[in-house]
C-alpha cells in the first residue's frame, strides 16, 4: 500500500493490522524514551492548507517518534501566497527529498491530485467535506480499546453529517468492521435519502436523537461546520442544540458503558454539553492521545507493510 487517501479500499484484516500496530505504538509512547528508528533518514512534509490543531500536531509528533525529519508548511507562509500551484509545490517538496506528504486541503480530492505527482506516499489529513481517514482510524482504535470487537455494536453519529469528512471516513471503517451505524441530524444536515439508499444501504438514518441514543454503544457528536454552509443553518442554532445536542439525559438512555466521542474542535453548549464532554463516559481526550499512536501506525504500515513492531 502506498497512499492513505480514504478508507473505502481498506479490508477488515488491514484495519485490524493497524489496530495491532497502534497498540504497540501506544506502548512505545508510554516509555521514558518515546522514539523508535523506523523512519530514520526519511523526510515527512506536513502540508496543511487548512487550519488544524490535533491532526497537524499529532502527525508531527508521530513522525518524530519514528525518528523522521519533519517539515511543516502552511499555505499562508509559502509561495502558494504568490500564486504557486499545488502541483508545483509538490514538485518542490519532492525535489527537497520528501518521502511522505501529509496533506490537509479545503478542496475535496486535493490529496488525490498530490498523489498523482509525488513519488512517495501521501496521507490525507482531511480534504474538504470528503475524507479524514486518520481521524476515522483513531476513532476506530479508541472504540476497539474500550468496547472490543465492533461487530453489531450500535454507533450513533450525530450532527452535521452533510459536511463531515470525519463521518464519511468513519462510515467506511465502521461498516467494514460490521458495526450498526446510525447517522442522526436534521434532514438539512443529512442530505438526500436517495444518496443514503444507494451508497450506504446498511446505515440507518434518524432525525430524533432521543430515539437514536437508546441502547447506543457509541455516541459521536460532530461540529456544525458553519464555514461549509451556504445560506445558514436550518433549524436555528437554538433549535438544533435542543433537538440534537448531546446531553446527560440522552447519554443516560444509551448502554451503561457507552462512550462519548467528538473529533474536535468542539462547540460546547451546541452539539455537546460541557458536562457530557468532560463526564465519565467521555473518551474525547483519549481520542487525541490515540491519534499519535494511530498516525505512527500508519507511517509504520506504509514503511514496512508489517504489523510486528
Ligand atoms: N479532528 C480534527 O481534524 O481536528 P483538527 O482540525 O484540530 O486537526
Amino acid at each position: 500500500r502506498r497512499h492513505v487517501l480514504d478508507l473505502d479500499d481498506w479490508s477488515a484484516d488491514e484495519l485490524r493490522s493497524l489496530l495491532t500496530i497502534a497498540t504497540q505504538m501506544k506502548d512505545i509512547l508510554e516509555r521514558p524514551v518515546k522514539q523508535v528508528p523506523t523512519l530514520r533518514g526519511k523526510i515527512v512534509v506536513n502540508m496543511f492548507w487548512e487550519d488544524s490543531t490535533r491532526t497537524r500536531s499529532s502527525f508531527e509528533l508521530a513522525a518524530k517518534a519514528l525518528s523522521a525529519n519533519v517539515l511543516s508548511l502552511g499555505a499562508k507562509d509559502t509561495s502558494v501566497k504568490k500564486g504557486e500551484s499545488l502541483v508545483d509545490t509538490v514538485r518542490t517538496v519532492q525535489a527537497l527529498g520528501a518521502d511522505y506528504i501529509v496533506m490537509r486541503h479545503g478542496q475535496s480530492g486535493a490529496p488525490y491530485l498530490v498523489a498523482q505527482h509525488f513519488r512517495g506516499s501521501v496521507i490525507n489529513g482531511g480534504d474538504g467535506r470528503h475524507a479524514h481517514p486518520s481521524q476515522a482510524l483513531l476513532d476506530l482504535f479508541t472504540m476497539h480499546e474500550r468496547l472490543g470487537e465492533l461487530a453489531d455494536k450500535k454507533v450513533v453519529i450525530v450532527g452535521d453529517i452533510l459536511h463531515s469528512r470525519v463521518a464519511r471516513s468513519n462510515l467506511w471503517a465502521l461498516t467494514t468492521m460490521g458495526a450498526k451505524v446510525v447517522v442522526c441530524g436534521p434532514p438539512t444536515l443529512i442530505g438526500p435519502a436517495k444518496y443514503w439508499q444507494s451508497t450506504w444501504p446498511k446505515v440507518e438514518i434518524s432525525h430524533s436523537l432521543d430515539h437514536a441514543a437508546e441502547g447506543a454503544d457509541v455516541l459521536m457528536a460532530l461540529r456544525l461546520q458553519h464555514e461549509r454552509m451556504e445560506g445558514g443553518l436550518l433549524p436555528s442554532l437554538r433549535e438544533y442544540s435542543r433537538r440534537f445536542g448531546l446531553n446527560a439525559t440522552r447519554v443516560a438512555s444509551a448502554n451503561s458503558n457507552v462512550i462519548v466521542m467528538h473529533p474536535g474542535p468542539m462547540n460546547e453548549g451546541v452539539e455537546i454539553m460541557p458536562d457530557v464532554a468532560t463526564g465519565p463516559h467521555s473518551v474525547i481526550e483519549t481520542q487525541i492521545t490515540n491519534g499519535v499512536a494511530m498516525r505512527m501506525a500508519l507511517f509504520y504500515y506504509l514503511a514496512t507493510g508489517s504489523e510486528q513492531v
